[in-house]
């Protein structure tokens, strides 16, 4: 059961939105491209790395609301295999970030039975990167609640690329492989995992930046002007209200849609427990 007094302060200005919220149409699998750290700290007259540090804080409260909110899966896109192209020291500086918050947060993370995932290219990061990955994987393997998976060095093609060398590789071992979106989705480096039904990009661009190009094909996009240091959970909450007024068709029309949606037939593969009267009656409270 979602509780609601961990969204929000009763009589806050994020009440408002969670009383506004569906909780039985809440999106599956949120994906976010965390962008904006960079402007955000030349706007502050800080440096960039100052930036990216305040941005581990819009990732903490994040993962908290994504895991309150009861959701299955969240992936921050936290640094593309084009980043290499930035200067040494930023480099420096987000490995370090990353590492601190593997370190750092391992523990709440087991604590709040959250699984982590990497999404990327691991072998290829510096092995101190590595030992922290491989220790947090370790220790949250048994968590069962939200799935964190944190997107880096990272590319959708290079994803694709990856998911087609081992089904060659599988086919050589003599395994028969179909070749389907099943088995492709199953090669990914998400299989098993629903595809994200809202992806949430910050600071106003409108790019998908490489960014789980198989996997975002019927997801709803909403791009906030916030820079993602400045992201906070009403952001979030406004995003998924959003999500929540758009009519989701997978190539349908609208009215197989409406034939669809009074059978009670959805894409959504699992149904979310009713609110209980208790939980109605808190969303009112609020
Ligand atoms: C884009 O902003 C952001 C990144 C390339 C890195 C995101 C990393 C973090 C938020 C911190 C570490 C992450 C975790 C999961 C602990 P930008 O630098 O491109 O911004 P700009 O476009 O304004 O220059």
């Amino acid at each position: 059961m979602i509780d609601l007094q961990k969204l929000a302060e009763p009589g806050s200005p994020e009440a408002f939105l969670v009383a506004r919220l569906d909780f039985d149409r809440l999106p599956r699998h949120i994906a976010i491209i965390m962008d904006g750290n960079g402007r955000w700290a030349e706007r502050q007259q800080r440096s960039r790395a100052e930036g990216h540090r305040a941005g581990v804080k819009a990732v903490r409260e994040t993962v908290e609301i994504a895991a309150s909110l009861e959701l299955e899966v969240l992936t921050l896109f936290a640094f593309s295999v084009e980043n290499w192209k930035r200067p040494r020291f930023e480099i420096w500086t987000l490995m370090n970030l990353l590492k601190e918050y593997l370190r750092r947060e391992r523990h709440e993370l087991v604590a709040n039975d959250i699984r982590l995932r990497i999404l990327g290219r691991v072998e290829e990061l510096d092995p101190t990167v590595q030992h922290e990955i491989t220790s947090a994987l370790e220790a949250t393997e048994g968590c069962q609640g939200l799935t964190l998976n944190i997107a880096l060095n990272y590319s959708g093609r290079c994803e694709i690329v990856d998911a087609c060398r081992r089904i060659v590789a599988d086919w050589a071992r003599g395994e028969r492989v179909e070749i389907d979106e099943e088995t492709i989705g199953d090669y990914l480096y998400t299989a098993r995992q629903p595809d994200p039904d809202l992806l949430v990009r910050t600071s106003g661009e409108m790019r998908l930046s490489n960014f789980l190009l198989w996997q975002v094909a019927y997801s709803e996009i909403v791009v906030t002007p916030t820079l993602w240091p400045d992201f906070r959970r009403r952001h979030c909450f406004e995003a998924i209200l959003e999500y929540q007024g758009r009519e989701r068709r997978f190539g349908s029309s609208s009215v197989e849609q409406a034939a669809a949606a009074s059978s009670g037939v959805s894409r959504r593969g699992r149904s979310r427990p009713k609110e209980s009267p208790e939980g109605v009656a808190l969303k009112e409270s609020l």
